[in-house]
């Protein structure tokens, strides 16, 4: 939520009080640069004790709430037919309106059912953009994947309020040329995770799903960032001004086939789920969870999470739960664009997403700038932001790199976690390195793994850069 003060300026305000507290600590300096050669020059491999704001994700760091804890306590343990499972599919049903659901361990365990049974031999899934764990689960299972975004969506800099909208006539061209029997499903992801948290309309939306209907295509949601999508929605498309964000969410959810979540995001719970009205597709899916999950009544989280989740799911359309993040991220946005800072615009759900190939336009591709701005930042104030560019790439068939379309150091917004100093603790810090840039240069791989790299591979900086930066730090700033 945000409040008007009375000089005019419109602030994020938190809506909830802290009642439970963690310390975080703030190591100086010359520590952070240590830690950072220690990792690897991968924000993956640092540790906590080593962290000061951690905006690596919003995924399994959100804050839960009092009730959602009651909800873990008051869950009843049961390998199978608990009726934590059931209360949750009553969630379920009464917010999304899907009657039929199966958990799942995370999101990506979804994606892994999703694209093993719907999977066509040579064939192709559409999407309005990837997301990092999707891709690699069509891809196991010989897909490809078709990123078929309006051109504008890559451009970081911009004022269409949709950029994570699919483009049906590319849908259209697509289904053409491979003839529908080669399309797995297509798949429409909320809140465009790796395009800078942007989110689609409620008409694109349904152009999609027409054009899916027309050609008898199955079409799936991500749901992940269901809720942020539905809040942006709702301030940003005519109509839907006067709707709560649960009833866009419930529209939302009438459009596609089947559905599925993270539930480590919207409703700050690890796990997932997979949820439709069509019993047929249920029943297709369904065999194969005890096989990957576990029975159908817990799908490989524990009853706990799942009571916790239950309570999540039906407090994650309050619009103080669904716009916590947003709120705060347009005002960060907002004021680095102030600065003249690059950073990807309309802001969006999810993080901040500095623009790395503009803020080091002399770090060419194949030295990854993205890789090299989330060292520099950790370095400059303890803050660990995630590399979302070609680190986040894995190489092609032939060991080259396959260059990303956007190169975005992300600076995640877990809910309700930060406060208003720690945003302009980070937006002084980022204002600092941007001033500094010069000093940053490029990184190099010392080691890698096949698929997700960015997960484990170690990078190395070259000619030292980070010795320089700390130094130019300690020099102007001290320790911290
Ligand atoms: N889909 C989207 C859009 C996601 O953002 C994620 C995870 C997943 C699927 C996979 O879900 O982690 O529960 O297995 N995104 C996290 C992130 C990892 O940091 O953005 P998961």
């Amino acid at each position: 939520m945000s409040v008007r003060l009375s000089n005019g300026e419109e602030i994020p305000i938190e809506m909830h009080k802290t009642r439970m507290v963690q310390k975080i600590q703030l190591v100086p300096v010359e520590e952070r640069l240590k830690a950072m050669e220690e990792a690897g020059y991968n924000t993956f491999l640092l540790k906590t004790k080593d962290i000061f704001l951690d905006m690596l994700t919003d995924s399994g760091v959100n804050a839960m709430s009092d009730n959602q804890f009651a909800g873990m306590i008051s869950a009843d343990d049961a390998y199978a037919g608990s009726m934590t499972f059931y209360e949750f599919a009553k969630s379920v049903e009464d917010v999304l309106g899907y009657k039929h659901v199966m958990n799942t361990h995370q999101g990506r365990a979804a994606e892994h059912l999703l694209a093993k049974v719907f999977a066509k031999s040579d064939g192709v899934i559409p999407t309005n953009y990837h997301f990092t764990t999707t891709k690699a689960h069509i891809e196991l299972q010989g897909m490809q994947v078709l990123e078929i975004y309006y051109d504008d969506a890559l451009k970081t800099e911009s004022t269409n309020l949709f950029k994570g909208n699919m483009d049906p006539n590319k849908l259209r061209a697509i289904i053409k040329k491979y003839g529908s029997e080669k399309i797995g499903f297509v798949r429409m992801e909320a809140t465009t995770n790796l395009i800078g948290g942007q989110p689609f309309s409620m008409k694109n939306l349904r152009e999609i799903r027409q054009i899916c209907t027309e050609n008898k295509l199955l079409l799936v949601m991500d749901g992940s960032l269901l809720c942020e999508n539905a809040y942006l929605i709702k301030q940003r498309e005519k109509g839907y001004e006067n709707k709560t964000v649960a009833e866009v969410v419930k529209e939302m959810c009438t459009v596609p086939d089947i559905y599925y979540m993270s539930g480590r995001k919207n409703t700050s719970v690890r796990g997932g789920c997979i949820a439709t009205n069509n019993l047929k597709l249920f029943e297709l899916i369904k065999p194969w969870l005890p096989v990957y999950e576990g029975f159908v009544t817990y799908g490989g989280m524990s009853m706990r999470e799942i009571g916790a989740m239950s309570v999540g799911m039906r407090e994650m359309v309050d619009p103080s739960v669904a716009g916590c993040s947003v709120e705060q991220i347009k005002y960060f946005v907002n004021k680095l664009v102030k600065a003249g800072i690059p950073v990807v615009t309309p802001p969006g759900g999810l993080a901040c997403h500095l623009d790395a190939k503009k803020f080091l336009p002399k770090i060419p591709q194949s030295e990854y700038p993205a890789g090299a701005l989330a060292a520099a930042l950790y370095i400059a104030s303890g803050i660990r932001s995630m590399e979302r560019g070609t680190v986040s790439m894995d190489r092609d068939k032939n060991g080259n790199d396959v260059f990303a379309d956007v190169e975005l150091t992300r600076i995640a917004m877990p809910r309700r976690v930060y406060s208003m100093s720690h945003i302009e603790y980070a937006i002084d810090r980022i204002e600092w390195l941007y001033k500094h840039r010069d000093l940053v240069k490029g990184l190099k791989f010392v080691s890698e793994p096949p698929l997700l790299r960015f997960f484990f591979g170690k990078l190395e900086a070259l000619d030292d850069w980070g010795i320089g930066l700390k130094n130019a730090f300690k020099k102007e700033l001290g320790d911290a």
